[in-house]
This record gives structure tokens, C-alpha cells and sequence, in this order.
């Protein structure tokens, strides 16, 4: 198995084919449309390979966000996915573990790492938390933007701290540009 940090922009053909193809299967109530994102290209893909096949990924969006008006430097996970035939062996786990190891060096560039997931078991088992805030961000659908949305959220918001910052939660977070 090897893994691989990418720029979206790099890649090939053959791989933006494989993550369509596998973002598809793993959410298939989601309608990709053929797209290796739903609403929005990442900045990076993190891919686990097997003899050259893509059997896990995520997608990674870097940008500030304001949590009670502090602004934060967020490392957003978007889309992990393990093929059907890997899952519950682990793998998405060590997809997690091997982020952070080559996220590492960098540490001073992250104050944390961020998702939105209903699967809170999995990524507490991979030191994530879960958090509520209230929340502003940019709605988003098919290429379209429908103008700036609030709401409050304790069931899906989760955060891995990496800098020195603490979070603080019950505050306002500005995602300062689409939700994922
Ligand atoms: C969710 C997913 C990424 C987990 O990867 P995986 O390789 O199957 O997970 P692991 O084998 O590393 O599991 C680790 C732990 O998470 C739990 N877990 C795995 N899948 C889970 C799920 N669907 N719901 C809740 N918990 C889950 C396991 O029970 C396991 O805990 P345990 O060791 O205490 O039993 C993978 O199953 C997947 O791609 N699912 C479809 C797409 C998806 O839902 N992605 C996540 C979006 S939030």
C-alpha cells in the first residue's frame, strides 16, 4: 500500500476516473454526476493505492475560518471513502493516521483539522471531536451559489486539534466560504 499527498490540480486523467468512480459507489445516495466533487473542487487529494488502484481517498480544503471572530487555519477533510471491498478491515483508519504523519511537518501552518460526518465513532476512535457551534457558510449546489446560510449544529461538526489553539465551542463559526 502506498499513500500519496496530490494537488487537485495535477492529476491525471486515469486518477480523477478512479476517485469518481469510487466517491460514487461509497455515497450512492449522492449524485456526483461523473464529478470527483460534489459541490466544489478540494485543494488536495490524499490517496491510498494498491498495485496503482486508488482503495481510499479524501479530499483536503485549506482555508481560514472564524470561530468567534478568530481566525483559524483549517485543514478540511471532505469526501474519505474506502472501497466497498476494504471496508471494517481498518484501512480508514490508517488513512487518518497516515494524514497526520505527512501533515506533521507542517503543523505550524494547522491550527485543526475539520470534517462534517455522522459517523462520530470512527473518527473518535481516530482522536476527532465532536463540537457545537452556530454556524454561517455559503450555500452551494450544482455550480450555483444560493447566498448565505445559519444554523446550529451538535451532531455533525468534528475537530482534531493540532496548534496551540483551543476551540471553543457554543460560538459563532464562520466557515468563510461553502460547506462541504
Ligand atoms: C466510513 C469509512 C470511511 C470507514 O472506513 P473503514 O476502513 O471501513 O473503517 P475502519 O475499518 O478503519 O473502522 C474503524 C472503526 O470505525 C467504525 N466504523 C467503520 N465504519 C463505520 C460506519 N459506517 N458507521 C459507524 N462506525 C463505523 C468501526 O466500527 C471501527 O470501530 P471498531 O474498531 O471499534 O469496531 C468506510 O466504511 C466508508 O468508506 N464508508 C462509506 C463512505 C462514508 O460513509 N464515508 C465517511 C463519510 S463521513
Amino acid at each position: 500500500m502506498t499513500y500519496h499527498l496530490i494537488e487537485e490540480f495535477k492529476l491525471d486523467q486515469e486518477t480523477k476516473q478512479q476517485i469518481a468512480d469510487l466517491v460514487q459507489i461509497c455515497f450512492p445516495d449522492t449524485k456526483y454526476q461523473g464529478r470527483t466533487y460534489f459541490k466544489q473542487l478540494p485543494h488536495y487529494r490524499f490517496l491510498a493505492k494498491e498495485n496503482e488502484k486508488i482503495i481510499a481517498q479524501l479530499g483536503l480544503d485549506y482555508r481560514m475560518m472564524a470561530l468567534d471572530g478568530q481566525p483559524l487555519r483549517i485543514m478540511g477533510i471532505i469526501d474519505l471513502v474506502v472501497s466497498p471491498q476494504h471496508q471494517g478491515k481498518g484501512l480508514g483508519t490508517k488513512l487518518l493516521k497516515e494524514l497526520d504523519n505527512f501533515l506533521k511537518p507542517y503543523a505550524e501552518n494547522i491550527d485543526f483539522l475539520f470534517l462534517v460526518a455522522d459517523k462520530h465513532k470512527f473518527y473518535e476512535n481516530c482522536g476527532y471531536k465532536l463540537v457545537k457551534q452556530k454556524v454561517q457558510w455559503l450555500a452551494m449546489s450544482e455550480h450555483k451559489n444560493y447566498g448565505l446560510q445559519i444554523g446550529e449544529f451538535n451532531d455533525c461538526l468534528m475537530i482534531k486539534q493540532i496548534g496551540q489553539i483551543s476551540w471553543t465551542e457554543r460560538t459563532a463559526l464562520d466557515m468563510l466560504g461553502y460547506w462541504y
